[in-house]
């Protein structure tokens, strides 16, 4: 089937949202009064280029007011996470409830959302009573089951993953008991019982591990080729995109989408996330900001990449800590529901020009330390934000340049008082990649947790090191240290945020 479709783009303009600076107002940490332009929404944004930008949810989560403030302004599509899978409308045969993907259709409804169905056919949460039916009859349920949901969400649901996750890792089918009953054909099939029960809406392949170019996408190609050549209803790729820090960015992602935009088909970022092995680090979130740009870029870069889901907008309530043990900090909000680094990164890919989030950072330093020849060096450091957004702290990493001179290589580090909580602050020694003169250490500051509302310091954070040996320094001629002994800015003192230097000139 060519398609030729309506972009589900849902709102195109609309209320712009002062929900940045309420949120702030609401859960800063440190205070601090909040007054944020207005900015356009991710969704305003990629409507702008003709795509949307949708978020998953999930009922447990929409009573949140917080939550559901965020949900219903930013996003202009969502997709249920649970609440359409098999085994919550078809718990037992025949015995359909679509109380709760109802709740999901409404919210949509009421906050001008298109919505993605999630998901007709898949191994996964699948009541165990399909598995027992004889082969014979898993057709026939199988039918039925897509008939009485798409029916059910005709006009409520403007695509459907009508197929979710086919493929094996190395591009053979999954097994399952739609394949073991009918072999690849449960594919055809699905797509068209789905098409008869609901004409208008979109009709997807949805999988994983699909987004680069790789033995999984040529699977996903091979099947998408040989159904358009049949003349099976399919109108799309899904491509899930849960991606991870420690696994690298998938392989040729534009050229992959491209090649099935392509066939005549459009493609979907469905389920975006880029989780990390827990805690997170500045070099960690750098990389995660840097994921979600390229996704955005990516897709952007594809006529017929039509939007971009992420699977859930917050670490309040991300699938990843439950599935993946020891990994989390996914989303591009933090629990607190305050905006990331790679929410920042994702308007930038989107052409926004309104943030003030990041580089809005600035140093305040001063000496603690009268002697420039004894054995510790003691910098006291104050972060201001300057902007109109909340700061992550774990984003934030400031640097202090010294130099060690002769002695031990060795140093130990302090936290002796911050109002923070020293515990919240992380301090180590590291050698300069290139050593220069009175620069060939620096003091690395960090923070395990916490933001900084607009306006808000962080307040005096008192800092000391020495070597173990205990030998003297000679501080005069250290990069950073000034004589100052009240607090004043300090241009020689770096301020780096996802990694990116954000304030400061390095030596
Ligand atoms: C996940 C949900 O987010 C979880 O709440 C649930 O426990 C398991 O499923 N790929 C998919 C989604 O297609 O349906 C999955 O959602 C995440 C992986």
């Amino acid at each position: 089937m060519s398609s030729v479709k309506r972009r589900t783009s849902g709102r195109t303009s609309g209320t712009r949202t002062l929900l940045v600076a309420a949120l702030v107002v609401g859960t800063a940490l440190l205070g601090g009064p909040a007054t944020a332009a207005p900015q356009d929404t991710l969704h305003e944004l990629a409507s702008a280029q003709g795509r949307y930008f949708g978020s998953a949810t999930d009922n447990p989560e929409l009573p949140d007011a917080a939550y559901a403030a965020v949900l219903g302004s930013e996003f202009g599509q969502i997709t249920p996470g649970n609440s359409m899978k098999w085994d919550t409308t078809e718990p037992a045969q025949n015995r359909f409830d679509f109380t709760k993907g109802d709740v999901v259709t409404d919210f949509a409804r009421q906050h001008d959302q298109t919505v993605r169905g999630h998901t007709l056919v898949w191994h996964s949460q699948l009541p165990s009573w399909v598995g027992q039916l004889p082969p014979a009859e898993v057709e026939a349920a199988m039918t039925h089951h897509i008939t009485e949901q798409a029916t059910h969400y005709r006009g409520s649901v403007s695509a459907w993953d009508v197929v979710n996750e086919p493929f094996n890792e190395d591009g053979t089918y999954r097994t399952s008991p739609f394949h073991t009953a009918m072999g690849s054909d449960y594919i055809a099939t699905a797509l068209r019982a789905a098409h008869a029960a609901d004409p208008e809406a979109e009709l997807y392949l949805n999988d994983y591990n699909i987004e680069g170019l790789g033995a999984k996408s040529d699977a996903m190609y091979a099947l998408a080729s040989e159904l358009l050549a049949e003349g099976v209803p399919l109108d799309g790729v899904g491509m899930q995109a849960h991606l991870a820090v420690q696994y690298g960015f998938p392989y040729e992602m534009r050229a992959n989408m491209q090649r099935f935009a392509d066939l005549g088909l459009d493609v979907a970022v469905t389920e975006l996330d880029v989780r990390m092995q827990l805690p997170a680090d500045a070099a960690k979130v750098a990389t995660q900001s840097s994921y979600y740009q390229r996704v955005t870029e990516a897709c952007l870069a594809v006529e017929r990449c039509v939007g971009i889901t992420v699977w859930d907008f917050t670490d309040r309530y991300s699938w990843v800590p439950g599935t993946f043990p020891g990994q989390g900090a996914a989303n591009l909000y933090d629990e607190d529901l305050l905006p990331k680094p790679a929410l920042a990164a994702v308007r930038t890919a989107l052409g926004a020009e309104d943030d003030g989030g990041e580089g809005a950072l600035k140093v305040l330093y001063r000496n603690s330390d009268s002697s420039a020849g004894d054995n510790q060096i003691k910098p006291g450091l104050q972060l201001v934000n300057t902007g109109t957004t909340a700061i992550s702290l774990p984003a934030v990493t400031v640097r202090y340049w010294f130099s060690g001179e002769r002695g031990a290589p060795a140093y130990s580090t302090w936290c002796d008082w911050s109002p923070l909580g020293c515990a919240t602050v992380t301090h180590r020694v590291v050698a300069a990649s290139t050593p220069k003169a009175g620069a060939d250490h620096h003091l690395d500051v960090g923070f395990t947790g916490g933001t900084l509302a607009p306006g808000a310091s962080t307040g005096e954070i008192q800092l000391r090191l020495n070597k173990t040996d205990w030998s003297d320094f000679d501080e005069s001629d250290d990069y950073s240290r000034t004589g100052g002994s009240s607090y004043a800015d300090a241009p020689r003192i770096a301020v780096y945020m996802g990694g990116e230097l954000v304030r400061g000139i390095e030596p």
